[in-house]
C-alpha cells in the first residue's frame, strides 16, 4: 500500500471521515487564486461552522503554490503537490494528535524512533511556551535532546496574514545514512520536516489582534511528495516513484539523460503536471491573460521554453505524452482527470501551438533587445520593449524577466505596466467601436459583461442592501458571475427589480468615465473596491453617472447602451454568507 492509502486508512481507523479533495480553485475564498494548503477549504469549519462529515476529518488535498517559480528546478520544490492532513474540529487536541502521529510514523511506517526529532513553540508575550506538547513527546519516548524550542517564525502557523492560527509542533526525520547525532539541530539539513501539527486555538484578525477561538482544533499537514522521497531514500524528489515515470518519458523524448539536464526536466515535468491538474478542475480554467488562467498560461509557456532548450520537436505531441502519464497515475484518486482528459489534452496542444508560433521570433526579438542594450551601459530592458514581447510575441512578463535575469539584465516593470494600461485603454475604444458595427467577439462581450457587473453591484445596493459588496467575480464570453455578501436569499421579486433597474440604467445611455486618482483619495470618495492592497498607488476609478463608482482595471464599454439587454439567470448560495448571481446579456 502506498503512503497516501496508509495514511488515510490509519486515520479512518481512528474515527476520522475521509473528505474528498476540494477543487484547486477555492470555491469560497476570492482572496486567493488557488488552495495552497490542506486546511484552506476548511477555514469556515475551523472557525466554528459544523462540518457535515463530523469532527474528525482526513484527506489528501490538491494544493498549488506558484508564488516563487524561480525555485522550481531544484530537487524538492513543486508548484502542485498533495497535502495529507488530519483534522480535529473541536474534538481531540494535543494529546491524541501527538500520539496518532507518533503511532503512524513508528508503527505503520516503521520509522525507528531515534530517527525522529521535533520542534515546539518557545512562547512569546501572548502565547505561552508549549511545554504541554514537549511533555507529550517525552511521554512517547522522544528524549530532551531531540526536542527543540523555536520562535514564532518556525512554530506558529497561519495561512497568510489573518485567520485561524496557533502554535505548532513539527516532526523531523533523519534522512542521512550517517550516524544520527546526539543533539537535534533543526538547521542541519539532514533533518527534514515531514509533518506539521498545528494547534489552532486562536484567530488573528486583519488588524493583528489575536483572540481565542470558541473551539480548539488540530490541523496537520504532511507534504506527500516530500515524504515519499524521504521514505524511499531519495534526496531528489524527482527520482522518487511519484516522478520517475515523467522523468523517464522525458529521457525517451529527448534522447538525453536526466543527469546533466535535471533543471529543465524538473521544470517541464513539474509545470505539465500542474497544468494538467488545473485544466482538469471543474472550475473550467483555460489559458488566459488574467487570474488562474494566466498562471496556467505561464506554466505551460515556461515548460515549452525549457522543452526547446532540450531540443524537443514542437511538432511532436510531447506534452500529450507527459500529460497522459499524469492522468494515468492519478485518475484513481481524481476522477476529473479522466472525465476532462480530452479538454486537458486539447488545451495543452492549443496553447503550445499558439505560443510556438511566436516563440522563436520572440526569442530573436529578445536577443536584439539585449544586443542593443549591450552596446550601451544600460542594464534594464525598457517597458516598451517588454510590452512588445508580451503583446506581439506572447511572452508573459515573468518570462521576459527570467530571460533577462539569465543575461544579467532587469526589466522596467513600471514602464511595462504603463504601456499595458495604455493598451487596455486603446482596446477598450476599439472594442466599443467594433461593437457598434455589430461585430461583437468574445472580448467585446466580456467588456460589456464587465460593465454590466458594475451596474449589478450598484443595483443590489439599491434594491437589497446598501452594505452589499463584491466578494468575487468571474466573467467569460457566455455570462457574468458575481459573488456578494448577504445572509439571505434574494427573492424573485427583488431579482426582477434588479434586472429592471440595470436595464433602465443601460437604456439611459450613461457614459462610462475613467478617472485616475490616488488610492487614498479614491477611497475617500467612497468608490467601491474589493482588495485595496492589490491596487497600485494611482488607481483608475470607473464612474457610471451617479450610479456607480468602482476601482477597477477595466476594460469597460464607453456608454452603457452598448451593453444590450441584461438578464439574471440564476441566484444561489456560494458559501456561508455569500450569494452568487449569474447573468447574461444579449
Ligand atoms: N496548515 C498547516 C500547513 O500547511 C498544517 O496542515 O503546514
Amino acid at each position: 500500500m502506498n503512503l497516501k492509502d496508509l495514511y488515510i486508512n490509519f486515520f479512518i481507523e481512528k474515527g476520522h471521515k475521509e473528505i474528498p479533495s476540494a477543487p484547486v480553485v477555492p470555491e469560497n475564498d476570492p482572496s486567493v487564486l488557488f488552495n495552497t494548503a490542506g486546511m484552506q477549504p476548511l477555514i469556515p469549519y475551523l472557525m466554528g461552522k459544523v462540518h457535515p462529515y463530523g469532527k474528525r476529518l482526513v484527506n489528501a488535498q490538491k494544493c498549488i503554490r506558484t508564488n516563487d517559480l524561480d525555485v522550481i528546478g531544484d530537487a524538492t520544490h513543486h508548484t502542485f503537490f498533495e497535502m495529507l492532513g488530519n483534522w480535529s474540529l473541536g474534538d481531540y487536541f494535543k494529546e491524541e494528535s501527538i500520539s496518532y502521529s507518533y503511532e503512524f510514523l513508528t508503527k505503520v511506517l516503521k520509522i525507528p524512533h531515534k530517527k525522529l526529532a521535533v520542534t515546539v513553540f518557545i512562547g512569546n508575550a501572548e502565547i505561552p511556551r508549549d511545554e504541554v506538547s514537549a511533555n507529550l513527546w517525552r511521554k512517547q519516548g522522544i528524549p530532551d535532546e531531540k526536542i527543540a524550542y523555536l520562535g514564532i517564525e518556525d512554530n506558529f502557523w497561519i495561512a497568510g496574514d489573518s485567520g485561524p492560527c496557533g502554535a505548532d509542533t513539527e516532526i523531523f526525520y533523519w534522512r542521512s545514512n550517517e550516524e544520527v547525532p546526539h543533539l537535534f539541530d533543526p538547521e542541519d539539513n539532514r533533518w527534514v520536516e515531514i509533518w506539521n501539527n498545528v494547534f489552532m486555538e486562536f484567530h488573528k484578525s486583519p488588524d493583528g489582534k489575536i483572540k481565542e477561538l470558541e473551539k480548539k482544533n488540530v490541523d496537520t499537514g504532511m507534504g506527500y511528495e516530500r515524504v515519499v522521497a524521504v521514505l524511499e531514500g531519495k534526496d531528489d524528489n524527482y527520482l522518487s516513484s511519484l516522478w520517475i515515470n515523467s522523468i523517464k518519458k522525458l529521457e525517451e523524448i529527448t534522447g538525453l539523460s536526466y543527469e546533466g539536464h535535471e533543471k529543465e526536466m524538473r521544470i517541464i515535468a513539474d509545470h505539465i503536471r500542474t497544468a494538467v491538474f488545473i485544466l482538469s478542475d471543474y472550475a473550467g480554467i483555460k489559458p488566459a491573460n488574467t487570474d488562474q488562467g494566466y498562471i496556467l498560461r505561464r506554466l505551460i509557456r515556461r515548460a515549452i521554453r525549457h522543452s526547446r532548450t532540450l531540443n524537443i520537436d514542437q511538432n511532436s505531441n510531447w506534452e500529450e505524452e507527459l500529460a497522459k502519464i499524469i492522468i494515468d497515475q492519478y485518475s484513481n484518486y481524481y476522477k476529473e482527470l479522466e472525465v476532462n482528459k480530452e479538454t486537458i489534452l486539447t488545451e495543452l496542444a492549443k496553447e503550445k501551438t499558439r505560443f510556438s508560433k511566436t516563440l522563436e521570433k520572440g526569442l530573436k526579438e529578445f536577443a536584439k533587445v539585449i544586443s542593443n542594450l549591450e552596446a550601451t551601459t544600460k542594464k534594464e530592458i525598457g517597458g516598451k520593449a517588454a510590452f512588445k514581447l508580451y503583446d506581439t510575441y506572447g511572452f508573459p512578463i515573468e518570462l521576459t524577466e527570467e530571460l533577462a535575469k539569465e543575461k544579467g539584465f532587469t526589466v522596467d516593470l513600471e514602464g511595462f505596466k504603463q504601456k499595458y494600461l495604455e493598451h487596455q485603454e486603446k482596446s477598450r475604444e476599439g472594442a466599443s467601436g467594433k461593437f457598434k458595427g455589430g461585430l461583437a467577439g468574445d472580448t467585446e462581450t466580456e467588456t460589456r459583461l464587465h460593465t454590466a457587473t458594475h451596474l449589478l453591484n450598484a443595483a443590489l445596493k439599491e434594491v437589497v442592501d446598501k452594505d452589499i459588496h463584491q466578494k468575487g467575480s468571474n466573467i467569460n464570453s457566455e455570462r457574468l458571475r458575481f459573488d456578494f455578501n448577504s445572509d439571505r436569499k434574494i427573492t424573485s421579486e427583488e431579482l426582477i427589480k434588479i434586472e429592471e433597474l440595470v436595464n433602465s440604467w443601460i437604456n439611459e445611455s450613461h457614459d462610462v468615465e475613467i478617472i485616475e486618482m490616488n488610492k487614498e483619495e479614491a477611497l475617500k470618495t467612497g468608490a467601491e473596491c474589493m482588495f485595496i492592497d492589490k491596487y497600485p498607488d494611482v488607481v483608475q476609478v470607473y464612474k457610471i453617472g451617479n450610479i456607480s463608482s468602482e476601482l477597477c482595471g477595466g476594460p469597460h464599454v464607453k456608454n452603457t447602451k452598448e451593453i444590450g439587454i441584461f438578464k439574471i439567470i440564476k441566484e444561489e448560495a456560494s458559501s456561508a454568507g455569500i450569494r452568487r448571481i449569474k447573468a447574461t446579456i444579449s
